[in-house]
């Protein structure tokens, strides 16, 4: 097994709609960001290169061929969004910016958006390869045991599913973690709260199985668009669409009638039903733990198969935090928060970070230039219940505008400086988390009590007595640019 190194330069292309997976991995290739590995196996090699990887930050992508066991030409990809050029260069924005200056023009770039339904085409490089019934085998697929303690092979993590409102026909893309049992069954999590999950329950209310379609492998942006949260009501396909200012090509799912993506490497059809359950999990979360153990889930019955020639499993295995999860979504998440209160027509927000370390949902930072007697804590309250930071969140911070939200040290000294714990930090009890939650105990995980206090904590400087606080002893921050400017030989070396 070799790491190889691709380097080259090249002008970055905009990404056409119907290149896929495959146009996005040439230019990442040019970008001398794509590594081969040859001759990895699932158990415990391409794990561990993944772990490597995606706790090493503006890292590369890997691709894996050569898998013992397997079709030598059947891959696997890790790490896909482990640098921020990535993420930049699927989002359609410009290449080279910081965390913070690509998420201000993520924010910008979504205020123009227009929402794009897809289109319905009859054929595309999917259906390549036609798998029906008894045929049907998932374990032809490399797939890796991510982490030591998984309780199996789970071949979706950078995958997402596809369901439709049985009321109103809303379809919805989410990435839920999919685990292969055997050759056509496959078993799924959705934690309580998630579309795809009220989606099943409303069937199974009505007594009927619940149709699925999960692709393992598809244009990143799709992906992308399955791990954010969207609004209720409007597709993830309709906002890739929007990003890419072109319809994403869907072909009518020959068993469910659900719309799959044309160029999409691996994607499978089937059924859920509510009295087909197995153990689900343990499996490696994004909190860093084995937090749901295992639980009796609904499994999917897959009916069809169908893949690409070659095809690439994508993999994105959640793991201790800062990963490769946490660092695009604080990305994408912070630009969410930043507009929700927007709209929640607070004033003054200057910045907001959803920090790495709590997986981009546990540790909220909010900056304001403070107005009003109040402004602190209504933002703090705001902001720990907004769409999102409201699921497994944990402790939300504001600071004043003179702190940069996106710095842990800063952010940290002004709750060491600027709160007094006996009356800066208010509580939220039973808020919305989750069975992933490693703080709720496995008494109350038994009786379905996945809710968990919030810690608001003001870091501002008291607004009765701002004026009079202390002054700050280091230069303002535009005087210590320029000294580190003109000082900067003394630091080399
Ligand atoms: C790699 C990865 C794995 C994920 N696994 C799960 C999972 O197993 N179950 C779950 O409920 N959410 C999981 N999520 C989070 C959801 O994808 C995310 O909350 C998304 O917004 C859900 O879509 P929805 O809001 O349409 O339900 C995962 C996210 C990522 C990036």
């Amino acid at each position: 097994m070799a790491l190889t190194e691709q380097r080259a330069s090249a002008a970055i292309p905009e990404l056409s709609a119907a290149g896929g997976l495959r146009e996005w991995l040439q230019v990442v290739e040019g970008m001398g960001q794509l590594r081969h590995v040859s001759g990895a196996n699932i158990d415990p090699e391409i794990g561990e290169v993944a772990d490597l990887l995606q706790h090493a930050a503006q890292s590369p992508v890997a691709i894996f061929d050569n898998i013992p066991g397997h079709n030598p030409n059947f891959r696997v990809l890790v790490n896909s969004f482990g640098h921020t050029d990535r993420v930049a260069l699927t989002l359609g924005l410009p290449l080279g910016l910081g965390k913070v200056a690509l998420s201000d023009a993520w924010r910008k770039k979504i205020h123009g958006l227009k929402n794009t339904p897809p289109r319905f085409v009859k054929d595309g490089p999917i259906m390549e390869n036609v798998v029906r019934g008894d045929a049907v085998d998932m374990t032809i697929f490399p797939t890796p045991k991510w982490h030591p303690l998984d309780v199996g092979p789970y071949i979706g993590t950078g995958s997402f599913d596809i369901t439709r409102d049985p009321d109103d026909g809303w379809v919805n893309l989410g990435t839920y973690r999919v685990m292969v049992y055997d050759r056509n069954t496959l078993g799924y999590y959705i934690s309580p709260g998630k579309h795809g999950r009220m989606h099943r329950q409303k069937y199974f209310e009505r007594g009927e199985r619940c149709p699925v379609a999960m692709v393992f492998g598809a244009d990143p942006l799709q992906f992308l668009a399955a791990c954010t949260e969207i609004p209720l009501g409007v597709s993830e396909y309709e906002w890739a669409g929007a990003v890419r200012h072109a319809p994403v090509d869907v072909i009518e799912g020959p068993i469910t009638g659900l719309p799959i993506p044309a160029n999409a490497e691996i994607v499978v059809e089937g059924y859920a039903s509510a009295d087909d359950m197995r153990p689900e999990g343990p499996f490696g979360e994004w909190t860093g733990y084995y937090g749901s153990g295992s639980r009796k889930e609904p499994v999917l019955k897959v009916e069809a198969l169908y893949y690409r020639n070659d095809p690439i499993l994508v993999g994105v295995p959640p793991a201790q935090p800062p990963d490769e999860i946490a660092r695009y979504r604080a990305v994408l998440r912070s630009a969410l928060l930043r507009d929700e209160l927007d709209r929640f027509g607070v004033p003054d927000v200057v910045g907001a970070w959803q920090h790495e370390v709590g997986g981009s949902r546990s540790f909220t930072v909010v900056s304001i230039k403070q107005r009003y007697p109040g402004h602190a804590r209504q933002v703090l309250h705001l902001a720990s219940q907004s769409r999102s930071a409201a699921y497994v969140g944990r402790y939300t911070v504001v600071v004043d505008e003179d702190i940069d939200p996106s710095d842990l040290e800063e952010v940290m000294w002004a709750i060491c400086t600027r709160s007094d714990p006996a009356t800066s930090i208010d509580i939220v009890n039973r808020a919305w988390s989750s069975p992933l939650d490693p703080t709720i105990s496995p008494e109350r995980k038994e009786k379905g009590d996945y809710t968990s206090s919030r810690a608001l904590i003001d870091a501002t400087r008291p607004w009765e007595w701002r004026d009079k606080f202390p002054a700050v002893n280091v230069p303002p921050r535009e005087v210590r640019a320029e000294a580190r400017k003109r000082w900067a030989y003394l630091l080399e070396g």
